[in-house]
Order: structure tokens, then C-alpha cells, then sequence
């Protein structure tokens, strides 16, 4: 018997004994594969390899559910959702450190020390990661349960959330781990991750997140682990915990974890070291407070521990902190400044976002004008008034904030910043839904920056993406009257544009013959461009994938949204939502009549042949499509398919998890290395 994917069904002809046994043998071999993928960057095997097992995996494990294992690979794109965490009690406390932000109190620090344990010792200098402390126990060589700090007594059992991390090992490596012992890190999310998220929520008109820390911690608290796993977190590990600690110092002990497959500092990178003097702490300090930048991760300071765990214990704890280590933190970069007025935006979405005007100052490199005060919560939280002095500093995120008020030169009368109950732009009394931190101008048809918004949205380069029409053009049409929503542009004429200011008969004919062209982008650009709340382009690429037309689309129930992969409750409320709403449907007649394309790919006998003459290999974990998706997508359109690379092929579609030496190779022999999106607009072209 042989299933879709083109495994044969074992059933009938396995035992129970040989089943697990298998799962067992699939399981290790995978956990391996992946430490030399993630840890190590030296993969043995191909990403085709490796999905091919875990498909195995993932299907043994349907089939004998009672061997399927809490650390199974499989677990690392999550699994069910949880309803609330549970509470569980630290065997070690979770204690901070103590901070200290200048070289004299570094040099007391080193002071006290000597005091204790005389000259003879040394230092380990580690990297303060600025994300959220973690404790992940292991038992017998299997994770067990990770636990966030809490109060530092108690914290939650966030373990499935835990295990979708790829750098965290869910069996150790070697054999000479303790049976029971917990290793504490730092959960962290890179830059590059946390800027995908965000263009993602600002794609669809949410607010976007304030940065990396506040977004892993978050994201470790989801009760959605699937979520969990497409956001990345990564997690660097700095100390070993157990009964009878069986090492002499710290830094043998970050080593043999590293050993055991954990992720740990690279000595290699001076994310480590090993020191004696003063002058050496401080070199390392300057050279991570320049060389941070190039991280792409966050790091507030260095810290500082005796390295000698005897000596640890000589000189044991504070009530907070440990007497062996303290952090030494950067400054932030941070100025004052008078606050002048606030004022009020008004979004796409009718969502209304408070900004602060601020007497120009210089910081980090820029001059600051503005600074976002986010929401209502925020401004009475600072408790804003005109004319206050405000701290503003500059983080991982780029516009900057301000973090709170000097109270005592607040002028006299100062008149305290108000939240605005009626729209700036339409007068319509705003509204707040419960739970939400945002007002909204529910005036969504008359209100003249939603109209002009949603219009901008649709031309935008990953929508429609009209030459020569602009956000300035478009005030432009709206203002005269032209045009009032999205279906209007495709009964422009020329004759209409040529009166506008600056408009020269060029520059018409371009938004013309823009607007005509636009009739070929393929469907699930136009769904993401029309701007239905919660549907940004990922999401537009999977319902166009699924429902293949419009039609199909606006005659889904949200039972039927919701039973899609990763279309949530409230994606498919908005899209219900949407969808009966008469006004829309008709925008969506009107769009047919002009030609727009609704539906996905033509049928197989005029499909266009777009692909010809092109020679490509299809490696890694796609988005969009499985990696047989993909495979068929170019032969449909004419391409040919190879399977390893050599110089007679054109192009590489790079998946995620594809392995680096296939990547370079490609590299070396010139070989086009292309994402699953440039495939997708090649076959539109
Ligand atoms: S050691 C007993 N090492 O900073 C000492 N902590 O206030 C335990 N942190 O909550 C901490 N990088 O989450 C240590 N290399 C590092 C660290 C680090 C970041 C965090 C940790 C802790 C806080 C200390």
C-alpha cells in the first residue's frame, strides 16, 4: 500500500518491537543531523535526506502513538496548543546579577574579591545577552522541562515552547552528562527575525512590536507552539546547575556543554574568555561595545564571573546576587529634550497612533524630531504633559522612545497630554474595543487617510505594484475627486491625470500604462493588496494557494478558513467579515470586469512556458510549496530539474535548512542562487 507522499505503509508487516525500535534508531539519527546542521554548520547528510526521515518519523509516530516521544524532531514545529502554563518551583533560585556601569566600580568589584580569595584566580568574560533567562533541565540525557525565571523562586514550564528552538538539544551527546542537571541561558530573537515579524504586522496594519526582548518573551509565552517554532528563537547557554557539581571551574563546564550539543559562547569569536587584570576586562568591554553592532543579536554588557567554583563558593551570595560575578552594563545612548505637542495619525486601518514633536536633539548619529508614544496607555503611563523634559533613548528598534519624564523641571501649569476622543482628520468619535491598546476611527469609507491609505496599500510594490503612481498622486486623485477607492483606478484616463499639478503627459502615460499592466499580477497579490485586515502576503499566498479563486474564496465559511493550516480565528473572522460586507463584493465585480486576475495558475495546457532553456536545483524546506511543489511548478512551466549542482545548471532554489556546502558550491560556480518568492516572480514574468 503506498500513501501520497509515496512511503509505503508498514503496518501490516511491523511489530510493535520493530517499530519502536526504528522510531528510536529515526530519532537519534535525526537529533544528530540537526546538531551538525544548527551547532556545528558541518551537515553530513542533504536537507532531502533529512526531510525524508522525518516524514518517516512523522508517520511511524501516527501510526504507533504510544512510542511517539516527548523529544521526537518532529516536536520542533510545534505541537497542540496549551491553555496556560504550569507553575513550577526552581531547584536552584534564579538570582540576577549586580550591575555596575563604570570602570571604578569594576575595579571596587575586583577589590572585594581579592579581599575573599587572595590574587590567585581568574576571570571568565561573557556576553550579557539581552533577552529572557531560561532553565532547562535534563534527565538521563533527554529534555525534561524548561522553566522561565518567574520571581526567581517559581517560574512557568514553558518546555514545549522550549523545544522548538533548533539549538536546543532534546537528547545530549556523549555519555558523561550527569542523570539529572539544568543548564540556564538566554532565549533570545536575532534581528533579522524580529524585523520579518514586524514587516509582516505593519504589512497588515498592525502595530509592530517594540523590540527583540519584549518580542521573545512574548513569543516564549504563546500558547501556540507552532507559532513559536516560524519565529526562530535562539538560545545561548551560560551556566551548568546540579547537586554535585562535577567541574572545577565555569569555563570547563561551558565547554563540555558545548560537548554535550548545547549552544554555547565561542571562544574563537572572543565571545569568552579567560582573564586576570583589570586592563584586559576593559579591552574586552571596548571592543564589544563596537563590535555589538555587528550582532545580529541584542547584548546590553559583558559580565564578569570568578572563573574557580570553590572560590564561588568562598565567596558565595548576596541576598540578590552572587559575590563571584557581576555585569557590566553599556551605557545606553539617551539625551533629554523638551516635549512641544503631540500629535495624532491616523492609519490605514483607522488605527490612531500618538506622536511626540520634540526640540531636535542629537543621538546615536541622528537628529531626533519625533519619538512614538505608541498608545493612551502609554502617554498616561508617563504621565505626559507639554513642555516636560523627556528621556528618550534609542534600542534595538529604530524610531526612538521616550522612556519617561524629568519631574522636577516640569513647568508650572503644564498642561497634561490629553488622548484625543474625536478623529483628527474626520471628526468621528473614535472607539476602543475591549482589549485592544489602540483607538480606531470606525468611519472607515469617509474617513480621507483610511480611503487614501488603502489605495496606497494597493499600488505598493508587493501588491500591485503600479509604475509611476505614488502615495503624493494619489492625494492627489482623491482630492480631485477622481478617485474614492481601489476599483476607480482602472476607469482612469489620461486626459483625467494631465490637469493635476506637475503632472506632465509623460508622466500620465506611465500611470496609465501602469494601471494596464497591472491587470497580469497574479492573484494572490491582488487578495493581499486589496487590504482585508490580518491577511499580509504570507497569509494572501496561502489562502490564493488553497482556494485557487476569488469565488471559492468569498463563499468560505469560517469553519472552512479556520481548518486551513495556520489560518487562525481571527484571520478568518476578518475574511468572513470582509467578504460580507456588499460594498466589497461589488469592488471585487468591478476588479473582474477590468481584468484583474483572480484565480491561481491557469490549466495545465496553457500554462506558460516562462521557464524554458533553464536548468535548476531545488534544495531545502520551502515556504509556500513542499520541495515536490516546487519541483512540479518548474517543469509545468518548462524548466528542467537537476539534482546536484554542477556548472551545467542555472539556478539554485535555496530553501531554509539547506546545507552551506551546497550554497557555496553554487557560489563558486556561478550558479544563480534563487529564494522560493524569485522563482514565483520569474514563472509570473
Ligand atoms: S549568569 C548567578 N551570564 O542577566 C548568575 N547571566 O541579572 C546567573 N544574562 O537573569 C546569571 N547574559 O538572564 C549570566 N552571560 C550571562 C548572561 C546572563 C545575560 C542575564 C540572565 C540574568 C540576568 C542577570
Amino acid at each position: 500500500m503506498e500513501n501520497p507522499d509515496g512511503f509505503v505503509d508498514k503496518k501490516q508487516n511491523m511489530t510493535e518491537t520493530e517499530a519502536k525500535n526504528k522510531i528510536d534508531e529515526l530519532v537519534r539519527f535525526l537529533n544528530e543531523q540537526n546538531h551538525r546542521y544548527y551547532i556545528q554548520s558541518q551537515p553530513i547528510i542533504s536537507d532531502y535526506e533529512f526531510d525524508q526521515k522525518l516524514k518517516e518519523l512523522e508517520i511511524l509516530e501516527l501510526e504507533f502513538p504510544q512510542f511517539a516521544d516527548l523529544n521526537s524532531p518532529t516536536k520542533r514545529v510545534g505541537s497542540d496548543s496549551v491553555k496556560s502554563f504550569n507553575t513550577v518551583i526552581h531547584r536552584f533560585p534564579m538570582v540576577s546579577l549586580s550591575n555596575s556601569y563604570s570602570k571604578q566600580e569594576l575595579i571596587d568589584f575586583d577589590a572585594r574579591v581579592r579581599k575573599t580569595i587572595g590574587d590567585e584566580f581568574e576571570y571568565v568574560l561573557e556576553l550579557k545577552y539581552d533577552g529572557v533567562a531560561i532553565g532547562v533541565r535534563y534527565l538521563n540525557g533527554a529534555l525534561h522541562q524548561a522553566v522561565t525565571r518567574g520571581d526567581g523562586v517559581r517560574g512557568d514550564d514553558v518546555t514545549q515552547n522550549v523545544r522548538t528552538i533548533f539549538t536546543m538539544p532534546l537528547y545530549l551527546r556523549g555519555n558523561d552528562f550527569p542523570s539529572d542537571f539544568e543548564m540556564r541561558g538566554e532565549v533570545l530573537m536575532s534581528h533579522s527575525q524580529f524585523q520579518r515579524i514586524n514587516a509582516e504586522r505593519i504589512e497588515i496594519g498592525e502595530e509592530p512590536y517594540a523590540n527583540p526582548r519584549n518580542t521573545a518573551s512574548g513569543t516564549l509565552k504563546m500558547q501556540d507552539s507552532k507559532i513559536v517554532a516560524q519565529r526562530k528563537l535562539e538560545c545561548f547557554m551560560y551556566a551548568f546547575y546540579d547537586e554535585t557539581n562535577p567541574f572545577k571551574n565555569h569555563y570547563e563546564s561551558i565547554l563540555k556543554a558545548s560537548e554535550w550539543g548545547f549552544k554555547t559562547p565561542d571562544p574563537k569569536k572572543r565571545m569568552i574568555e579567560k582573564v586576570q587584570t583589570i586592563d584586559q576586562i576593559m579591552s574586552f568591554i571596548d571592543y564589544w561595545d563596537k563590535a555589538r553592532e555587528d550582532l545580529d543579536f541584542d547584548i546590553d554588557g559583558i559580565v564578569l564571573k570568578v572563573n574557580s567554583l570553590k572560590q564561588q563558593h568562598q565567596l558565595g551570595f548576596t541576598a540578590k546576587s552572587p559575590r563571584w560575578a557581576i555585569a557590566y552594563k553599556f551605557k545606553a545612548e539617551r539625551v533629554s529634550t523638551i516635549l512641544n505637542t503631540v500629535s495624532f495619525q491616523v492609519g490605514r486601518t483607522g488605527a490612531i497612533t500618538p506622536v511626540a514633536n520634540l526640540k531636535p536633539v542629537h543621538l546615536a548619529g541622528t537628529t531626533v524630531k519625533r519619538a512614538s508614544l505608541y498608545n493612551a496607555d502609554q502617554i498616561a503611563k508617563l504621565d505626559l504633559h507639554i513642555s516636560d523634559w523627556v528621556f528618550v533613548e534609542k534600542g534595538g528598534e529604530i524610531i526612538p522612545k521616550i522612556i519617561g519624564v524629568d519631574l522636577e523641571k516640569r513647568p508650572e501649569n503644564a498642561q497634561r497630554v490629553e488622548f484625543i476622543t474625536h478623529c483628527p482628520q474626520c471628526n468621528t468619535l473614535l472607539t476602543r474595543k475591549e482589549g485592544e491598546a489602540h483607538h480606531y476611527c470606525p468611519n472607515e469609507d469617509g474617513c480621507p487617510p483610511q480611503i487614501t491609505g488603502r489605495i496606497d496599500h494597493f499600488i505598493s510594490r508587493k501588491a500591485m505594484n503600479i509604475d509611476g503612481l505614488g502615495e503624493e498622486t494619489v492625494g492627489q486623485l482623491y482630492e480631485a475627486g477622481l478617485v474614492a477607492n481601489i476599483t476607480d483606478l482602472y476607469d482612469l484616463t489620461k486626459i483625467q491625470l494631465l490637469p493635476l499639478e506637475r503632472m506632465a503627459e509623460k508622466s500620465a502615460q506611465n500611470i496609465i500604462d501602469g494601471i494596464s499592466a497591472s491587470v497580469k499580477v497574479p492573484f494572490y497579490r491582488v487578495l493581499f493588496g486589496m487590504g482585508i485586515r490580518y491577511v499580509g502576503e504570507t497569509v494572501a499566498k496561502k489562502l490564493a494557494v488553497h482556494f485557487k479563486s476569488i469565488d471559492a474564496l468569498m463563499e468560505a465559511n469560517y469553519d472552512q478558513l479556520i481548518a486551513i493550516d495556520e489560518i487562525g480565528e481571527r484571520i478568518a473572522e476578518s475574511v468572513v467579515d470582509y467578504f460580507s460586507n456588499e460594498t466589497h463584493r461589488a469592488w471585487v465585480d468591478k476588479l473582474k470586469s477590468a481584468g484583474l486576475q483572480f484565480k491561481i495558475i491557469a490549466t495545465d495546457a496553457n500554462i506558460p512556458q516562462t521557464l524554458t532553456d533553464s536548468k535548476f536545483v531545488v534544495s531545502g524546506v520551502f515556504e509556500y510549496f513542499s520541495r515536490d511543489g516546487i519541483k512540479s511548478l518548474i517543469e509545468k512551466h518548462g524548466g528542467k530539474l537537476s539534482s546536484g549542482v554542477s556548472k551545467n545548471i542555472d539556478y539554485l532554489v535555496a530553501g531554509d535548512k539547506m546545507g552551506p556546502a551546497k550554497k557555496e558550491k553554487a557560489h563558486k560556480l556561478g550558479v544563480s542562487i534563487i529564494t522560493e518568492d524569485e522563482l514565483l516572480k520569474m514563472i509570473e514574468e
